[in-house]
């Protein structure tokens, strides 16, 4: 029963209600359906709140339906980071903090108001100027959740250069794969970064990466841990030094809404990982309207979203949702559990922070510590929770709303990728009463549908695989150098529907249930990890001759890494090896990829033509019996897998 005995769902304050966007279910369906009559309308309508240095386009969106190009406001002339700092310091937000920075250590706390923020940027891509970038190059960064990644992001979208974020889990092999791939020139990076009172080396991975033959031409090194590191003389320069000697102002370039704002590379079902391109006017629309939709924004308040600027929550969430909006952004530099179990509360209480929004990974770890940590603070001006990167329990979900939100804040269950670039199934939290564990509605202007393995729509309650009917303004373009890669993956499936990868199911009151990706993508705390990847990493191992990767259910991560691996001839199984492999797999994906299983066997199942029969290893791997294992008719040798069913770990 819910706190007030109505249908299991959990209504918003009658306060919460009046201080929202949309403020009833009646008056989303209204948009929504107005939205969805006419997108293009409805998308230039909200294209319209933010700021144009022109108009002029001739179509407000195109669509080549053989290709799988589209274009949204194509001719329109705008930048992204005017609109995130010039417009609001014009508007009277100069001295409203933009960015609140807390580091690890508490007293380790800047805060940026808009004013200072624009100063920082527009020295700072005077920076990158005075280093040859400009407009259409790429540039790498590889630093902690520090300000001077902000200002390095905002930085190359005011002078029209493509920021490409590796994240700081990944190993000097993967970034070199996403430096390489992209040509960058420059990077970005710092000497370390502080981790649950550590500090990490950064510069030393740098340093690996570039002995290998790339583009880039120039480092540039924050100093953030002051560790004794290695400066190559005629690549490497300080931050701090090239600040001093940077000329204060840099008006912002003139950007088509078309042109590329930025990289993120994601993993896929290949090992390759994919460079997907974002959009000046189609992302920084998508972004703005999303935020303003789901958060319900006021101003004063303050806005915390826990995720790293490595991957798509934190662009769009930390970053350009918010400054877009004019909000006030924490950056926390920290993890939940250092040096207490509680740090995440005691950060939320020492800036009265107003929206939450994590993952329910990191959910399922503060569960675990015990509800204490929690009551210990006061966490009354929370009003709002949101939940991102996997399906959220009705479990952890209620749980979030009793213990975390005092039974008074409204939670949002957000569904996106890396490629939508912005929040596309959610509710509405003013609109709906909320359903624990569903993702409720589509955004307006956002159309789905649920689709059977043979294409034919999905009955009401029946799972099938989640598709978008049309590309909407935040959607990725393509995929860097590989337009045939982005053709093939999203939109061969059904021709004109983005295929998401996700599976679903729509009830009957037209609410989404996500239920996790039907591709090989495993989602280990959250973050996509291509098993493929893996699989590459293991097989360049000199003693393995096949692997294959699987998810398996885990209590905190959601997802854990389950391996299969055959040797070749002249090699035993050993525990030596077992860690051997689990080395490589951390040495050339990252420690985000460490396998909690390796299984060393004699062979895998596999059909007739000789592929590897996934579905049948994730079902030994989650401790399936032979009979669980549906249909085994096509398998080559059936006695493999009794093999692998007694080898299980
Ligand atoms: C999963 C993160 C269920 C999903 C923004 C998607 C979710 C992948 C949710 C994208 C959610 C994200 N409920 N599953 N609320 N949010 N996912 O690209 O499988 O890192 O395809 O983007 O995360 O992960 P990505």
């Amino acid at each position: 029963m819910t706190p007030d005995g109505s249908k299991g769902l959990y209504p918003p304050s009658d306060e919460y209600r009046k201080s929202a966007v949309i403020k009833s279910a009646e008056e989303y369906e209204k948009i929504y359906n107005a939205s969805i009559e006419d997108p293009v309308a409805y998308w230039t309508k909200e294209a319209e709140q933010i700021e144009w240095f022109s108009k002029d386009w001739k179509d407000a969106f195109t669509w080549n339906k053989r290709t799988s190009e589209f274009t949204w406001f194509k001719g329109g002339k705008l930048n992204v980071c005017y609109n995130c700092l010039d417009r609001h310091v014009k508007n009277g937000l100069k001295n409203t903090a933009a960015i609140i920075f807390q580091g690890e250590e508490d007293d380790d706390v800047k805060v940026y108001t808009y004013g200072r923020l624009l100063n920082e940027v527009e020295k700072f891509a005077n920076v990158l100027k005075s280093k040859g970038i400009k407009k259409g190059d790429r540039v790498a960064v590889y630093l902690p959740m520090i300000p001077e990644l902000v200002i390095t992001l905002l930085a190359c979208t005011r002078i029209g250069a493509l920021h490409s974020v590796v994240f700081a889990g990944f190993s000097s092999e993967a970034i070199y794969n996403r430096v390489a791939d992209c040509k960058a020139k420059l990077m970005v990076t710092s000497d370390g970064s502080f981790r649950a009172g550590k500090k990490i080396d950064m510069k030393g991975k740098v340093n690996e990466v570039l002995e290998k033959d790339t583009d880039i031409k120039t480092v540039i090194v924050v100093k953030r841990t002051n560790a004794e590191i290695f400066m190559e003389d005629d690549r490497d320069v300080w931050w701090h030094k090239e600040m001093a000697k940077a000329p204060e102002r840099c008006e912002p370039e003139i950007m088509d809404a078309e042109d590329p704002l930025f990289l993120l590379y994601t993993s896929g079902t290949t090992g390759k990982p994919k460079g997907m391109v974002h959009t000046n006017g189609g992302y920084i629309v998508g972004a703005y309207s999303s935020y303003k939709y789901v958060f319900n924004y006021r101003p004063g308040q303050i806005h915390w979203c826990t995720a790293d600027i490595g991957w798509i929550t934190g662009h769009t969430y930390i970053l350009y949702g918010p400054l877009s909006f004019g909000a006030t952004t924490l950056l926390f530099e920290g993890v939940p559990n250092y040096p207490e179990e509680d740090r995440f509360w005691q950060v939320a209480e020492k800036w009265k922070v107003d929206l939450f929004y994590t993952a329910p990974t990191a959910l399922r770890m503060i569960r675990k510590s015990g509800d204490e940590w929690i009551k210990k603070h006061d966490l009354s001006s929370l009003k709002m929770l949101a939940s991102v990167g996997e399906p959220i329990d009705a479990d952890v979900w209620k749980w979030y709303h009793t213990v975390i939100g005092g039974g008074r804040c409204p939670i949002s269950d957000t569904w996106w990728q890396t490629e939508t670039g912005s929040i596309i199934i959610a509710p509405m939290t003013g609109a709906f009463d909320l359903k624990p564990g569903s993702a409720m509605k589509p955004l307006p202007g956002i159309e789905t549908t649920v689709l059977r393995e043979d294409k034919t729509e999905c009955d009401v309650g029946e799972s099938g695989s989640l598709y978008i009917t049309r590309p909407f303004p935040s959607l990725a373009r393509t995929i860097w150098n590989d337009h045939k890669k982005f053709v093939d993956l999203y939109w061969s499936a059904v021709n004109g529907y983005y295929l998401t990868g996700d599976g679903a199911k729509i009830d009957p009151d037209g609410d989404h249930w996500l239920l996790g990706r039907v591709d090989d993508v495993i989602s280990v705390a959250g973050h996509r990890i291509g098993a493929a990847e893996i699989e590459a990493a293991l097989i360049s191992h000199r003693a393995v001759a096949e692997a294959a990767v699987v998810p398996v259910p885990d209590e905190i991560k959601g997802e854990a890494i389950y391996t299969f691996v055959t040797l070749k001839n002249g090699f035993v199984d050993s525990d030596e090896l077992k860690k051997e492999l689990i080395n490589q797999v951390r040495n050339v994906v990252g420690p985000i990829a460490t396998p909690k299983t390796i299984q060393i066997s004699s062979g895998l199942p596999k059909t007739r033509s000789g592929k590897i029969m996934r579905r049948i290893l994730r079902k030994i791997a989650g401790g399936g019996k032979y009979d669980d294992l549906g249909d085994t008719t096509t398998l080559l040798d059936p006695k493999i897998v009794e093999s692998l069913i007694e080898g299980r770990k």
